[in-house]
């Protein structure tokens, strides 16, 4: 007979205590740690003869080895996953309510993956009527394409269910958080029933050689709800982002373990569901090129291996408050900081009573360092009130003295800034690439104040 076991899990951390306390020991949260009880089964262990196997790593068979990966018919998506999506593996895919994840994994299923024969979309939140009618919006009619839905919370149901499906498949669980299993009392969505579903499905992923895609949902500070070992459980940890005031979206990749971690997908939310936007840079920047507004610099940033260029967006105002402010959306405010101190001790400019605010355009969030040019330009622009030069783009580092360094892929920058009919590419002056004469290498922020001091 199964025997019970009570323990005591805090909630923020995962930590399994002794007893109830309103305080977890370890990650100090308050009201967290919540009683859970679990059926212990008496199982034997059997070890297999070849339980451990010798491998040549220079033997041929073992060079030939590749990942098996299945590309989908959405490019985006490929893109962020490394080329498809890798037998065997889990994809976790996290991000706020409605922010298209149940849309994007079902649009997956319009064309067939090559080779894979079984799509199975089993969901937790929506009975089986919601989701076909939204795959017939969709247009998943016309793909004539079978779909295997099932809507059940149960994993143990899921899982054998699963397991009695032959051939290569691809299953999604939409969502972790609202499957549970028997044999922990909790209820769905808990630390424990969260890590066992997920340790369950990742162990049938393996065994079966099936790709399992696991939707979450995020905490209001952006982190997939549940414990940080979720992420490590699994291969790929993708991220949906946006803001739901705009059409567009963009796909993360924060850890994959069969491909690059630095590319992103961006779509456009329709009334059909989700399109692909393969030229970003036209969603980012406002129609105004010719912007006579002062405090606005246009960006040439590289994310993963694309250029995409966005619109950076500075306002200095007068304050009287003994610390003024700077706040940044979509920048590090911490460096927004150091390059305010930068500017004013390098250029002599007196932010002493001044609040400065930053914003990247359209929400999307920048963290390379080749974005301090146009912060910097943005800044003084908007300080001196004087609009930067039309038709003009910005990338370089700046460091603590004031010097402009050079930046990575420059060149993919300013073939992007020259398609985009931009004709003053301001760089380091370190850069490169030589006889092109919309290129103007700059040595320090000095001389970015003074060109926009004398520009007319
Ligand atoms: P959904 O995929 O249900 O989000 P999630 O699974 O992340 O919670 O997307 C729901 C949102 O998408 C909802 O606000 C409506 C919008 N939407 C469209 O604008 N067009 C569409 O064709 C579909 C299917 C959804
Ligand atoms: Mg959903």
């Amino acid at each position: 007979m199964a025997k019970t076991v009570t323990r005591f899990v805090c909630q923020e951390c995962g930590t399994v205590l002794p007893k109830w306390m309103g305080q977890c020991d370890v990650c100090n949260e308050w009201n967290s740690v919540v009683e859970e009880v679990l059926e212990k089964h008496n199982s034997q262990t059997n070890v297999p003869p070849d339980f451990f196997k010798t491998i040549d790593i220079s033997n041929d068979s073992v060079k030939n080895l590749q990942w098996y990966r299945h590309t989908t018919s959405i490019n985006e998506l490929n893109r962020v996953l490394g080329g498809g999506f890798v037998e065997g593996s889990v994809v976790l895919v996290g991000g706020s309510p409605g922010i298209g994840k149940s849309t994007l994994l079902l649009q997956m299923f319009l064309k067939k993956i090559k080779e894979i024969g079984k799509y199975v979309y089993v969901s937790a939140e929506e009975s089986i009527n919601q989701v076909s009618m939204r795959a017939k919006r969709l247009g998943l009619s016309d793909s004539s394409r079978e779909i295997l839905l099932a809507s059940s919370s149960n994993i143990e149901q899921i899982i054998s269910s699963i397991e009695n499906l032959f051939g290569k498949t691809i299953v999604i669980i939409d969502s972790i958080q609202t499957i549970s299993t028997n044999l922990i009392h909790s209820p769905p969505g808990t630390i424990s029933q969260v890590r066992y579903c997920t340790q369950e499905l990742v162990n049938i992923a393996k065994k079966n050689n099936i790709i399992i895609v696991i939707v979450g949902h995020i905490t209001k500070d952006g982190a997939i709800a549940g414990p940080k070992t979720l992420e490590h459980m699994v291969d790929c940890v993708l991220y949906f982002e946006g803001d739901r005031s705009y059409d567009y979206r963009i796909l993360r990749c924060s850890k994959n373990r069969y491909g690059p971690t630095d590319e992103i997908g961006v779509f456009s939310m329709t009334g059909v569901g989700l399109e692909e936007v393969p030229n970003p840079s036209s969603v980012f920047l406002s129609d105004q090129k010719e912007s006579m507004v002062s405090g606005v610099a246009v960006f040439a940033g590289i994310e993963g291996t694309r250029p995409i260029l966005s619109e950076i967006q500075a306002l200095v105002s007068h304050t009287s408050i003994p610390m003024p402010r700077r706040s940044s959306i979509g920048f590090d405010s911490n460096r927004l900081s150091m390059l305010v101190a930068v500017l004013s001790n390098r250029c002599r400019i007196n932010f002493g009573n001044k609040d400065v605010y930053l914003n990247v355009a359209g929400g999307l969030k920048i963290q390379e360092p080749a974005i301090d040019l146009a912060v910097a330009s943005s800044i003084i622009s908007a300080y001196l009130q004087k609009p930067l030069p039309s038709s003009s783009v910005f990338f370089g580092e700046i460091s603590l003295s004031g010097e402009i360094r050079q930046s990575h892929l420059a060149y993919s920058r300013i073939k992007e800034a020259e398609k985009l009919g931009f004709s003053k590419i301001y760089c380091s002056k370190k850069t490169e690439i030589s006889g092109d004469s919309k290129i103007i290498g700059i040595g320090s922020v000095r001389e970015i104040a003074s060109m926009v001091k004398n520009s007319d």
